[in-house]
Parts: C-alpha cells; sequence; structure tokens
C-alpha cells in the first residue's frame, strides 16, 4: 500500500493549478443517464471516485470515452453517452465503497420509470442516512420500497408527476437526486430548503444547458418545469472550492505565498473569510486567488454549517492549521457526527486538542513533530498532509487511497510549490 512521505519546514510558494470539483464532477455525471444523446464534461478531475462513477455508469449501459488530454495536463474530457439504459440496478458492491453512488437513482428513476439502488450502509463519517433522498422522491410522485437492503423506486405510468417539497434540513445530496429526477417529470415541482452549494448550481446549469427548465437556480427555493426530452451538453466541471482552500491552509501553515490557479472567490466566501480573520492575506487576481500566510496565525471560532456558510469539508484543515496558531480555536461541527477522527492523530503530532460533543477545542502549540499517522476519510487524510507540511521531521501519512478520491495528483502540485513531499509503495 501507498504511502505519502512529508519532510516539513519548507515554505509552500508559487503557482499551484486548481482541478475541477469532485462534488460537482459526482453529480454532472449521472446526468448523462437522463438522456440519449452524448454528455461531455471538461476539467474532469482525474480521481479515484470519478473513475468509480465511470464504472457504474458503464454497468448501467452508458459508454465512457476520455479524449487525448495529456498525462502532464490536469483534468480529462469524458464523453457520456447512455443510448439505451441496459440496466437500472446499483448494486451493493459499488454503493458501499462509493456513497455518491446513490445519485443514480433519480436519474434512473426518471429515465427508466424504475429503479433499484443499494442502501449505501455505515460511512467513516457518522450514519449518513438516505431518507431525505427518499422522502423528495416520493413528493414527486415515486413509490419506493425497502427490501433486502435496496431502494426499489418506480414511477406509476412510467413517468413521475413533479410535485412539493420542503426539505427539514439542508441536503446536498438529496436535492441532487430530486432536482435530477424533476426535469422530465410530467408536471412542475417546488424544492423548499433546497441546498444552495455552488455544486448544485453547477448541476441546475449543466441541467438547463441540456434543456431543464429551472427557476431560482443558486437560491433555497427551486422551480423545476418538467420537459418531454432532455438533449446533450458539452460542460465544464467548476473549479474544486475545497481543493483551493485545502492548499490555502497548506500556504497559510508554512507562511508561504500560493498562487490558486482557476479557483472562484465567489464560491468560497466563508473560507476566505475565515482566513483573513487568522490573519492570512488573500488577494483576488484574475485567474484565481492569491494566499500569503502571516508569521504566526490567529486563532479561530468557526462553525460548520450548510452553504453559504462554513463548509464541513474545510473543518479538518482549518484545525490543522489552527494547531499552529497563536491562542486557543473553538470549531464546532453542526453537519456530520462524528468528524473528528484526525483529532487523534494530530494529537500524535502534538497537537493540543480536546473534543467534547461536537465542539473541538484546538489550543495553538509552537511545533509539530512528525509521525507516522493514518485517517480514515478524505479530508481528515488532507489535514495530517497539512500538519506534516509544517512538522518538525518526517510525517508518514497511511491509506493514501483516501487522499486519491478526492486530490487530483496531490503530491506533484505539493512538490512543484517547494514541499518535500513523496509516495512511496510498500509493495
Ligand atoms: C455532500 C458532499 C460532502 C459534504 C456534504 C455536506 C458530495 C459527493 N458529498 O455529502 O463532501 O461533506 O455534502 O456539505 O457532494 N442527511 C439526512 N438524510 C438524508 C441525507 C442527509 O439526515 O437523506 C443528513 C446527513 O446525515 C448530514 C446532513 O443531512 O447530517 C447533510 O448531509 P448532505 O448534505 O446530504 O451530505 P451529502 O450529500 O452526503
Amino acid at each position: 500500500m501507498d504511502r505519502i512521505i512529508i519532510r516539513g519546514g519548507n515554505r509552500l510558494s508559487g503557482r499551484l493549478p486548481v482541478s475541477g470539483a469532485k462534488n460537482a464532477a459526482l453529480t454532472l455525471m449521472p446526468c448523462a443517464l437522463l438522456t440519449d444523446e452524448p454528455v461531455t464534461l471538461r476539467n474532469l478531475p482525474r480521481l479515484a471516485d470519478v473513475d468509480g462513477f465511470g464504472h457504474l455508469l458503464n454497468q448501467l449501459g452508458a459508454s465512457t470515452a476520455i479524449e487525448g488530454t495529456r498525462p502532464e495536463e490536469f483534468g480529462r474530457v469524458m464523453t457520456i453517452r447512455t443510448g439505451r439504459l441496459t440496466s437500472t440496478e446499483a448494486p451493493y458492491d459499488i454503493v458501499r465503497k462509493m456513497r455518491a453512488s446513490i445519485l443514480v437513482l433519480g436519474p434512473i428513476l426518471a429515465r427508466a420509470g424504475e429503479a433499484r439502488v443499494s442502501l449505501p450502509g455505515g460511512c467513516a463519517i457518522g450514519n449518513r442516512p438516505i431518507d431525505l433522498h427518499l422522502k423528495a422522491l416520493e413528493a414527486i410522485g415515486a413509490q419506493i420500497e425497502l427490501a433486502a437492503g435496496y431502494v426499489k423506486a418506480s414511477a406509476p405510468g412510467g413517468r413521475l408527476s413533479g410535485g412539493r417539497y420542503r426539505f427539514p434540513v439542508v441536503s446536498v445530496g438529496a436535492t441532487e437526486n430530486v432536482v435530477m429526477a424533476a426535469v422530465t417529470a410530467k408536471g412542475s415541482s417546488i424544492i423548499e430548503n433546497a441546498a444552495r452549494e455552488p455544486e448544485i448550481v453547477d448541476l441546475c446549469n449543466l441541467l438547463v444547458a441540456m434543456g431543464a427548465r429551472i427557476a431560482g437556480i443558486g437560491t433555497e427555493t427551486l422551480e423545476i418545469e418538467g420537459v418531454d426530452r432532455l438533449h446533450g451538453a458539452t460542460y465544464a466541471v467548476m473549479p474544486d472550492r475545497i481543493e483551493a482552500g485545502s492548499y490555502a491552509c497548506a500556504a497559510a501553515i508554512t507562511g508561504g505565498t500560493l498562487d490558486l490557479v482557476g479557483v472562484k472567490a465567489d464560491d468560497m466566501r466563508a473560507t476566505i473569510d475565515a482566513l483573513v480573520e487568522a490573519g492570512v492575506v488573500v488577494t483576488e487576481q484574475k485567474d484565481g486567488l492569491r494566499i500569503a500566510g502571516p508569521d504566526r496565525l490567529g486563532p479561530l471560532t468557526l462553525s460548520t454549517a450548510p452553504y453559504p456558510g462554513f463548509a464541513t469539508d474545510m473543518q479538518a484543515q482549518f484545525m490543522a492549521m489552527l494547531c499552529m496558531a497563536d491562542g486557543a480555536s473553538v470549531l464546532t461541527e453542526t453537519i456530520f457526527e462524528n468528524r473528528y477522527m484526525h483529532v487523534p492523530e494530530l494529537a500524535r503530532m502534538g497537537a493540543d486538542i480536546l473534543v467534547q460533543g461536537r465542539t473541538a477545542v484546538v489550543k495553538g502549540v509552537s511545533k509539530l513533530v512528525g509521525a507516522p499517522v493514518m485517517a480514515t476519510d478524505l479530508r481528515a487524510s488532507m489535514s495530517l498532509i497539512i500538519a506534516g507540511l509544517v512538522a518538525d521531521g518526517e510525517t508518514s501519512v497511511a491509506r493514501v487511497y483516501h487522499l486519491d478520491r478526492g486530490y487530483e495528483r496531490l503530491e506533484e502540485k505539493l512538490q512543484a510549490v517547494g514541499a518535500d513531499i513523496e509516495r512511496v509503495s510498500d509493495g
């Protein structure tokens, strides 16, 4: 199994290209199930999760063709064509490995009038139920049964009716699923308290490019008028605001200066505000953001919240960064229970963190020390990389497959801006 070895102490400096957003890619790809015409996605990140999603689409009858981007370039162009759905089932083996597979439920149901998708089961960052996905689909006309670990959904008469649903809590995935299902319903749908994440805007923009009729994009109320059919489209995946935020924390903790090329400041205001409050200088540039870390970071009080609040997907990276702040920070995780699994690993590197329920108090220390560490999820793994960049001596991060799910060529990007980092294979 691979490990990443970092020798800390180098200030990061230079230009770092930001890849296409993983979470956008994983909701744009299933849109190709909604039409028999080709959907071409540009700026698709090269990630294990994107490959996995491609395989799932293949199993459903879609062809996926990757066009000629050179190996040294970031991102790829993929054309997905679903002439006919040859299967309406997403099996346990795939869904278990990649939770986002649940996002095929809405599109398969809309296209075929029926779908069978495995329940995702447990997940490292908490319970993560899918009840809201199912309730929202029911509200637009789906009949849902749960049996033998599977969700079986059908549309009476072969086509969803449309309807009205108000989410009791904001869910990114459930909003995506119901939007993808509603765009070809017989009637119109109103989705209230919808998630407003930039990835949802990206999804709606692709669907509109395919012929969907959606009003209120980017607000908490989406009004969708069903259309008879969608056509193909070519669309560029938005830049990854979480990847960019992660590298911003990396620059800040080393006191370095990075130009994050391609990212959009408007997608990550809460992250920028938090960085600025910690003393980081953030400058908007024509092609992205310049991040300049101070000599000593200041502490923060942060609470995660749905967009436009501070993203739960940034919590672990900020926690690592704040380990080196001058004073005590207070972080509160409101979205997922059990999302502090990086804490014991950071503690092994000398961090002083006390967790009580959903709150973590991070007391800044004068130094971190390299150690062998491992993490159980993607962003937690990134927090260990960030800590390793500033730690004395060598940090060895195991379970690199978590990072490969969400960070395109992490060690290459960091090497190019001065980090002493390499991937080693233990065979
Ligand atoms: C997506 C992102 C993930 C991010 C999260 C929150 C993808 C592939 N993943 O995950 O990186 O951390 O948004 O920004 O885009 N909930 C229910 N019932 C449901 C669905 C959700 O109770 O049916 C709860 C969840 O347990 C959680 C909260 O709602 O407490 C938010 O989850 P949700 O927004 O759905 O996250 P995901 O779409 O799974």
